[in-house]
Protein backbone atom coordinates (compact mmCIF):
# COMPACT_ATOMS: atom_id res chain seq x y z
CA UNK A 1 0.00 0.00 0.00
CA UNK A 2 0.85 3.67 -0.86
CA UNK A 3 0.31 6.41 0.83
CA UNK A 4 -1.53 9.16 -0.43
CA UNK A 5 -1.40 11.98 1.64
CA UNK A 6 -3.13 14.65 -0.31
CA UNK A 7 -5.26 17.69 0.71
CA UNK A 8 -6.61 20.45 -1.26
CA UNK A 9 -7.28 21.10 -4.95
CA UNK A 10 -4.58 17.97 -5.38
CA UNK A 11 -6.78 15.93 -3.00
CA UNK A 12 -9.55 16.26 -5.85
CA UNK A 13 -7.09 13.78 -8.38
CA UNK A 14 -8.07 10.90 -5.70
CA UNK A 15 -11.87 12.28 -5.81
CA UNK A 16 -11.89 11.66 -10.13
CA UNK A 17 -9.95 8.52 -10.18
CA UNK A 18 -12.74 6.80 -6.95
CA UNK A 19 -15.23 7.21 -9.18
CA UNK A 20 -13.55 6.59 -12.00
CA UNK A 21 -12.93 3.26 -10.47
CA UNK A 22 -16.25 2.78 -8.92
CA UNK A 23 -17.73 2.96 -12.70
CA UNK A 24 -14.86 0.86 -13.96
CA UNK A 25 -15.14 -1.87 -11.80
CA UNK A 26 -19.08 -2.76 -13.01
CA UNK A 27 -19.93 -5.19 -15.10
CA UNK A 28 -21.77 -2.71 -17.27
CA UNK A 29 -19.31 -0.03 -17.05
CA UNK A 30 -19.22 2.27 -19.75
CA UNK A 31 -15.14 3.17 -18.90
CA UNK A 32 -13.27 -0.17 -19.04
CA UNK A 33 -10.11 1.15 -16.79
CA UNK A 34 -9.09 -2.27 -14.81
CA UNK A 35 -5.73 -0.19 -14.22
CA UNK A 36 -7.41 2.75 -12.32
CA UNK A 37 -9.75 -0.08 -10.31
CA UNK A 38 -6.10 -1.63 -9.08
CA UNK A 39 -4.69 1.67 -8.48
CA UNK A 40 -7.73 2.81 -5.62
CA UNK A 41 -6.73 -0.47 -3.89
CA UNK A 42 -2.99 -0.22 -3.82
CA UNK A 43 -3.52 3.49 -2.03
CA UNK A 44 -3.32 4.20 1.32
CA UNK A 45 -5.68 6.68 1.54
CA UNK A 46 -9.70 6.53 3.32
CA UNK A 47 -11.64 7.53 0.15
CA UNK A 48 -15.40 6.69 1.79
CA UNK A 49 -13.98 8.80 4.60
CA UNK A 50 -12.40 11.25 2.97
CA UNK A 51 -14.68 11.93 0.00
CA UNK A 52 -18.21 10.33 0.96
CA UNK A 53 -20.15 7.75 -0.79
CA UNK A 54 -19.24 7.56 -4.89
CA UNK A 55 -22.72 7.66 -5.44
CA UNK A 56 -23.16 5.53 -8.94
CA UNK A 57 -24.62 8.33 -10.96
CA UNK A 58 -21.64 10.44 -10.19
CA UNK A 59 -19.34 7.68 -10.52
CA UNK A 60 -20.79 7.58 -14.15
CA UNK A 61 -21.09 11.00 -15.31
CA UNK A 62 -17.58 11.45 -13.79
CA UNK A 63 -16.36 7.80 -15.99
CA UNK A 64 -18.53 9.47 -19.45
CA UNK A 65 -16.37 12.98 -18.62
CA UNK A 66 -13.13 10.33 -18.81
CA UNK A 67 -14.83 8.70 -22.42
CA UNK A 68 -15.35 12.70 -23.84
CA UNK A 69 -11.74 13.54 -23.56
CA UNK A 70 -10.86 9.81 -24.67
CA UNK A 71 -12.45 10.30 -27.41
CA UNK A 72 -10.75 13.91 -28.70
CA UNK A 73 -7.38 12.24 -28.05
CA UNK A 74 -8.13 8.93 -29.97
CA UNK A 75 -9.59 10.94 -32.46
CA UNK A 76 -6.22 13.10 -32.00
CA UNK A 77 -3.98 10.14 -32.48
CA UNK A 78 -5.93 8.61 -35.61
CA UNK A 79 -4.79 11.52 -37.18
CA UNK A 80 -1.09 12.01 -35.24
CA UNK A 81 -0.19 8.72 -34.21
CA UNK A 82 3.28 9.69 -32.90
CA UNK A 83 1.79 12.99 -31.86
CA UNK A 84 2.40 14.53 -27.90
CA UNK A 85 -0.51 14.40 -25.83
CA UNK A 86 -0.18 16.88 -22.98
CA UNK A 87 -2.11 16.24 -20.01
CA UNK A 88 -2.46 19.39 -17.76
CA UNK A 89 -3.58 18.61 -13.94
CA UNK A 90 -3.29 14.81 -14.96
CA UNK A 91 -3.17 14.03 -11.09
CA UNK A 92 -4.10 10.08 -10.85
CA UNK A 93 -6.13 9.45 -14.68
CA UNK A 94 -4.77 6.42 -16.00
CA UNK A 95 -6.25 7.42 -19.84
CA UNK A 96 -2.93 6.59 -20.93
CA UNK A 97 -3.32 3.01 -20.91
CA UNK A 98 -6.94 3.71 -21.93
CA UNK A 99 -6.18 5.40 -25.59
CA UNK A 100 -2.22 4.82 -25.42
CA UNK A 101 -1.90 3.74 -29.56
CA UNK A 102 1.79 2.25 -29.15
CA UNK A 103 3.48 5.22 -30.39
CA UNK A 104 2.29 8.09 -28.80
CA UNK A 105 4.20 10.78 -26.72
CA UNK A 106 2.84 11.89 -23.18
CA UNK A 107 3.58 14.50 -20.84
CA UNK A 108 2.08 14.61 -17.50
CA UNK A 109 1.40 17.94 -15.86
CA UNK A 110 0.68 18.69 -12.48
CA UNK A 111 2.23 20.07 -9.09
CA UNK A 112 4.99 18.46 -7.28
CA UNK A 113 2.98 16.32 -4.43
CA UNK A 114 0.55 15.00 -6.50
CA UNK A 115 2.85 14.54 -9.35
CA UNK A 116 5.58 12.79 -7.11
CA UNK A 117 2.53 10.33 -6.02
CA UNK A 118 1.92 9.53 -9.55
CA UNK A 119 5.12 8.45 -10.31
CA UNK A 120 5.56 6.02 -7.70
CA UNK A 121 2.14 4.55 -7.71
CA UNK A 122 1.80 4.45 -11.80
CA UNK A 123 4.66 2.76 -14.20
CA UNK A 124 5.54 5.36 -16.87
CA UNK A 125 7.46 3.76 -19.78
CA UNK A 126 10.06 5.59 -22.27
CA UNK A 127 7.30 7.61 -24.18
CA UNK A 128 6.16 9.24 -21.13
CA UNK A 129 7.42 12.16 -18.83
CA UNK A 130 6.52 13.76 -15.96
CA UNK A 131 6.70 17.14 -15.45
CA UNK A 132 6.39 18.86 -11.75
CA UNK A 133 5.09 22.86 -12.25
CA UNK A 134 2.33 24.71 -11.90
CA UNK A 135 0.24 25.16 -14.73
CA UNK A 136 0.11 29.52 -14.40
CA UNK A 137 3.84 28.92 -14.97
CA UNK A 138 4.32 28.93 -18.82
CA UNK A 139 7.48 26.82 -18.43
CA UNK A 140 5.59 23.98 -18.68
CA UNK A 141 5.77 24.19 -22.29
CA UNK A 142 9.67 23.72 -22.43
CA UNK A 143 11.38 21.27 -24.08
CA UNK A 144 7.79 19.50 -25.35
CA UNK A 145 8.51 17.59 -29.22
CA UNK A 146 5.85 19.44 -30.96
CA UNK A 147 6.91 18.43 -34.63
CA UNK A 148 4.38 15.72 -34.92
CA UNK A 149 1.47 17.76 -33.68
CA UNK A 150 0.39 18.23 -29.77
CA UNK A 151 -2.96 17.59 -28.53
CA UNK A 152 -3.22 19.92 -24.66
CA UNK A 153 -5.80 18.50 -22.01
CA UNK A 154 -7.11 19.60 -19.37
CA UNK A 155 -9.54 17.75 -17.57
CA UNK A 156 -11.26 18.67 -14.53
CA UNK A 157 -8.62 21.74 -13.71
CA UNK A 158 -9.39 24.94 -15.35
CA UNK A 159 -12.49 25.50 -13.06
CA UNK A 160 -9.45 25.70 -10.27
CA UNK A 161 -7.74 28.55 -11.87
CA UNK A 162 -9.16 32.35 -11.90
CA UNK A 163 -10.58 33.65 -14.89
CA UNK A 164 -7.84 35.29 -15.98
CA UNK A 165 -5.02 32.59 -15.41
CA UNK A 166 -7.59 30.65 -17.79
CA UNK A 167 -7.17 33.29 -20.50
CA UNK A 168 -3.19 33.09 -20.05
CA UNK A 169 -3.20 29.17 -20.06
CA UNK A 170 -4.83 29.44 -23.33
CA UNK A 171 -2.87 32.03 -25.03
CA UNK A 172 0.16 30.20 -23.70
CA UNK A 173 -0.97 27.25 -25.30
CA UNK A 174 -1.65 29.15 -28.71
CA UNK A 175 1.66 30.75 -28.37
CA UNK A 176 3.74 27.57 -27.76
CA UNK A 177 1.86 25.06 -29.86
CA UNK A 178 0.42 26.83 -33.32
CA UNK A 179 -1.39 24.03 -35.04
CA UNK A 180 -2.01 22.60 -31.59
CA UNK A 181 -5.62 21.63 -29.90
CA UNK A 182 -6.57 22.45 -26.14
CA UNK A 183 -9.42 20.50 -24.81
CA UNK A 184 -10.87 21.61 -21.29
CA UNK A 185 -13.69 21.19 -18.96
CA UNK A 186 -15.89 23.61 -17.19
CA UNK A 187 -18.23 24.36 -14.52
CA UNK A 188 -21.30 26.80 -15.20
CA UNK A 189 -21.01 29.52 -13.29
CA UNK A 190 -23.33 28.95 -10.93
CA UNK A 191 -22.07 25.66 -10.01
CA UNK A 192 -18.43 27.80 -9.45
CA UNK A 193 -20.84 29.78 -7.33
CA UNK A 194 -22.38 26.95 -5.24
CA UNK A 195 -18.35 26.33 -4.53
CA UNK A 196 -17.30 29.47 -3.34
CA UNK A 197 -20.36 29.53 -0.43
CA UNK A 198 -19.54 26.19 0.65
CA UNK A 199 -21.05 23.53 -1.43
CA UNK A 200 -21.00 20.36 -0.67
CA UNK A 201 -20.92 17.76 -3.23
CA UNK A 202 -23.47 14.72 -3.49
CA UNK A 203 -20.80 12.52 -1.18
CA UNK A 204 -20.99 14.81 1.45
CA UNK A 205 -17.60 16.15 1.40
CA UNK A 206 -17.07 19.96 0.58
CA UNK A 207 -15.42 20.79 -2.56
CA UNK A 208 -12.99 23.00 -3.13
CA UNK A 209 -13.68 26.48 -4.40
CA UNK A 210 -13.95 26.81 -8.26
CA UNK A 211 -13.15 30.59 -9.39
CA UNK A 212 -14.01 29.80 -13.19
CA UNK A 213 -17.08 28.61 -14.62
CA UNK A 214 -18.88 29.29 -18.19
CA UNK A 215 -22.43 29.06 -19.18
CA UNK A 216 -22.70 27.35 -22.60
CA UNK A 217 -23.20 30.43 -24.31
CA UNK A 218 -20.40 32.63 -23.39
CA UNK A 219 -18.59 30.06 -25.18
CA UNK A 220 -17.28 32.15 -28.13
CA UNK A 221 -15.86 34.20 -25.81
CA UNK A 222 -12.79 32.14 -25.49
CA UNK A 223 -11.82 33.59 -29.22
CA UNK A 224 -10.17 36.86 -26.72
CA UNK A 225 -7.97 35.09 -25.22
CA UNK A 226 -5.23 34.98 -28.49
CA UNK A 227 -5.66 35.86 -32.03
CA UNK A 228 -4.85 32.25 -33.00
CA UNK A 229 -7.89 30.62 -31.97
CA UNK A 230 -9.74 28.92 -34.57
CA UNK A 231 -12.80 26.33 -34.23
CA UNK A 232 -14.47 26.72 -30.81
CA UNK A 233 -15.89 23.16 -30.60
CA UNK A 234 -18.53 21.96 -27.84
CA UNK A 235 -17.58 17.89 -27.16
CA UNK A 236 -20.75 16.15 -26.27
CA UNK A 237 -21.12 13.49 -23.35
CA UNK A 238 -20.93 10.20 -24.50
CA UNK A 239 -24.34 8.11 -23.84
CA UNK A 240 -24.20 5.80 -21.41
CA UNK A 241 -26.13 3.45 -19.63
CA UNK A 242 -30.14 4.23 -17.40
CA UNK A 243 -31.46 7.98 -17.61
CA UNK A 244 -28.21 9.73 -16.78
CA UNK A 245 -27.10 7.70 -19.77
CA UNK A 246 -29.57 8.83 -22.02
CA UNK A 247 -29.36 12.24 -21.33
CA UNK A 248 -25.45 12.89 -21.02
CA UNK A 249 -25.33 13.77 -25.03
CA UNK A 250 -28.84 15.71 -25.01
CA UNK A 251 -28.10 18.09 -22.32
CA UNK A 252 -27.90 20.68 -24.68
CA UNK A 253 -31.17 20.40 -25.72
CA UNK A 254 -33.00 20.33 -22.25
CA UNK A 255 -34.15 23.54 -21.66
CA UNK A 256 -33.43 24.05 -17.37
CA UNK A 257 -29.62 22.48 -18.59
CA UNK A 258 -28.61 23.87 -22.12
CA UNK A 259 -26.95 26.64 -19.90
CA UNK A 260 -26.28 25.54 -16.76
CA UNK A 261 -24.54 22.58 -17.11
CA UNK A 262 -20.93 21.40 -17.04
CA UNK A 263 -18.86 21.34 -21.11
CA UNK A 264 -16.47 19.76 -22.61
CA UNK A 265 -14.50 22.52 -25.32
CA UNK A 266 -11.99 21.41 -27.75
CA UNK A 267 -10.09 24.85 -29.17
CA UNK A 268 -8.22 25.12 -32.07
CA UNK A 269 -4.73 27.12 -32.63
CA UNK A 270 -4.18 28.58 -36.24
CA UNK A 271 -0.96 27.97 -37.20
CA UNK A 272 -0.79 31.03 -39.49
CA UNK A 273 -2.20 33.37 -37.03
CA UNK A 274 -1.52 37.03 -36.39
CA UNK A 275 2.14 37.85 -34.50
CA UNK A 276 0.84 37.23 -30.60
CA UNK A 277 -0.40 40.30 -28.82
CA UNK A 278 -1.27 40.01 -25.34
CA UNK A 279 -4.35 38.64 -23.96
CA UNK A 280 -7.15 41.00 -23.45
CA UNK A 281 -8.35 41.68 -19.93
CA UNK A 282 -9.85 38.79 -18.43
CA UNK A 283 -13.64 39.51 -18.15
CA UNK A 284 -13.57 39.99 -21.79
CA UNK A 285 -11.87 37.08 -22.76
CA UNK A 286 -12.84 34.05 -19.96
CA UNK A 287 -16.07 34.50 -18.59
CA UNK A 288 -16.88 34.47 -14.73
CA UNK A 289 -15.06 36.79 -12.49
CA UNK A 290 -16.20 36.40 -9.43
CA UNK A 291 -17.72 39.28 -7.53
C1 LIG B 1 -9.91 17.27 -10.27
S1 LIG B 1 -8.24 16.78 -10.34
C2 LIG B 1 -8.24 16.11 -11.97
C3 LIG B 1 -7.19 15.08 -12.17
C4 LIG B 1 -7.30 14.34 -13.51
N1 LIG B 1 -7.20 15.26 -14.62
C5 LIG B 1 -8.59 13.59 -13.57
O1 LIG B 1 -9.48 13.96 -14.34
O2 LIG B 1 -8.71 12.64 -12.80
C6 LIG B 1 -7.35 18.33 -10.53
C7 LIG B 1 -5.88 18.13 -10.80
O3 LIG B 1 -5.32 19.38 -11.19
C8 LIG B 1 -4.11 19.57 -10.50
N2 LIG B 1 -3.88 21.02 -10.40
C9 LIG B 1 -4.65 21.93 -9.76
N3 LIG B 1 -4.13 23.17 -9.89
C10 LIG B 1 -3.01 23.02 -10.64
C11 LIG B 1 -2.04 23.93 -11.12
N4 LIG B 1 -2.13 25.24 -10.85
N5 LIG B 1 -1.02 23.45 -11.87
C12 LIG B 1 -0.92 22.12 -12.14
N6 LIG B 1 -1.83 21.21 -11.71
C13 LIG B 1 -2.86 21.65 -10.97
C14 LIG B 1 -4.34 18.91 -9.16
O4 LIG B 1 -3.13 18.63 -8.49
C15 LIG B 1 -5.10 17.67 -9.59
O5 LIG B 1 -4.23 16.63 -9.94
Amino acid sequence: MIKADLTGVPETALWTLYHRATEAARPDTVLPDPRAVRLVTELDFPFRERLGAARPWVAQAVALRALAFDQVVRAFLATHPDGTVIALGEGLETQFWRVDNGRARWVTVDLSDPLELRGRVLPHGARQRLVACDVRDSRWTAGVDAARGVLVTAQGLLMYLQPAQVTRLIATCADAFPGGTLAFDSVSRRFATRTRAGAKGPGGHRLPPMPWGMDAHERDRLRGAHPAVGDVVDVPLPAGRGLLGYLAPRLASLPLLRGDRPLVTRLSFRADAAPHRPPRPARRAAPDAPH
